[in-house]
């Protein structure tokens, strides 16, 4: 009997998580040389994946590694793992690294076969945080500086992610130079006076799927919403914060290092959005 979410991928084999096992010399071990994805399913149906598989081709650019597969191979490799772990909700977490090469050097050596992987991985229950909303706190970024790729080497991140854990909050927004770029593994939105506000795009930050959903949901449905700097004073000042992944979808911050964002509940335009992401997953991810 094996558990749930326990079939995984790893270079052309599918089996239980605890039988795969990777070379010692794998780079991905070694130098964190791997880019990956993770991928939300609801009821079975992959959702908007060609936005990932979008940002999967920009990370690989970025780390100079061809792509392993064709995109109806990664389609066919998502179905496959969707459906030996139960063809119900879930995330696909996807990963490849650059492989295993014949000791340890830095530079890039080419000719070695990339390491693919693949698993599923259950979808945290975010019924409380929708209603109450959620507590981050702030912290330098102190990550590199090709914050746009979606690098497996997250060392920066996971202290900064669990920096948070510590202070009971779910997430760290990340400030540098004075300005809010993102948080730890999730997009920042803040509204302002009744207008949607995010980070302009840079090498500073991932380009978030959700948060490009939530940016087309919105200006479909009329909500003023635009790119621009957003210093730490106006995010403490913000009348609403929302963090955004696709594992989270979009969450409202109601505390914010301890202080009440706007009245301390989830407010009017983070129910909206939210009401319009749930629409846009009974549709399959269209937008209408
Ligand atoms: N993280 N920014 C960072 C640093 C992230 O790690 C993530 C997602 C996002 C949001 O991207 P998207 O909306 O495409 O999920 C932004 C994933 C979920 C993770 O690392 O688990």
């Amino acid at each position: 009997m094996t558990e749930p979410f326990d079939i995984a991928f790893l270079n052309g084999r599918f089996g239980a998580l605890s039988s795969l096992s990777l070379p010692v010399l794998d780079r991905g071990f070694l130098f964190g040389d791997a880019v990956y994805e993770v991928v939300p399913v609801y009821d079975g149906r992959v959702f908007r994946g060609d936005s990932h598989f979008d940002r999967l081709q920009h990370s690989l650019d970025g780390i100079r590694l061809d792509n392993p597969l064709r995109r109806e191979d990664w389609n066919e490799l998502l179905a496959n793992v969707i459906q030996r772990n139960g063809a119900g909700s879930m995330a696909v977490y996807l990963q490849i690294s650059r492989g295993a090469g014949s000791g340890r050097d830095h530079r890039i050596k080419p000719g070695l076969a990339p390491t693919v992987f693949a698993m599923a991985m259950p979808l945290a229950d975010r019924s409380a945080a929708r209603k109450k909303g959620v507590a981050a706190i702030t912290a330098d970024d102190i990550r590199w500086a090709r914050c746009d790729i979606k690098s497996t080497a997250l060392l920066a991140n996971v202290l900064l992610a669990s920096d948070a854990g510590r202070a009971g909050a779910e997430e760290t927004l990340l400030l540098r130079n004075g300005l809010l770029h993102e948080g730890a593994s999730s997009s920042v939105l803040i509204v302002t006076n009744g207008s949607v506000r995010m980070p302009p795009y840079s090498h500073r930050l991932l380009p978030g799927t959700t948060r490009d959903l939530v940016v087309a949901l919105l200006a479909a449905d009329g909500t003023d919403i635009c790119e621009q700097d957003i210093p730490e004073q106006e995010l403490r000042h913000a009348d609403e914060i929302w963090i955004a992944s696709a594992t989270r979808e979009v969450l409202p911050v109601t505390s914010l290092d301890g202080k009440a964002v706007g009245d301390g509940r989830p407010g009017p335009l983070w129910r909206r959005v939210n009401e319009l992401y749930q629409r846009c997953k009974e549709n399959g991810g269209e937008i209408r």
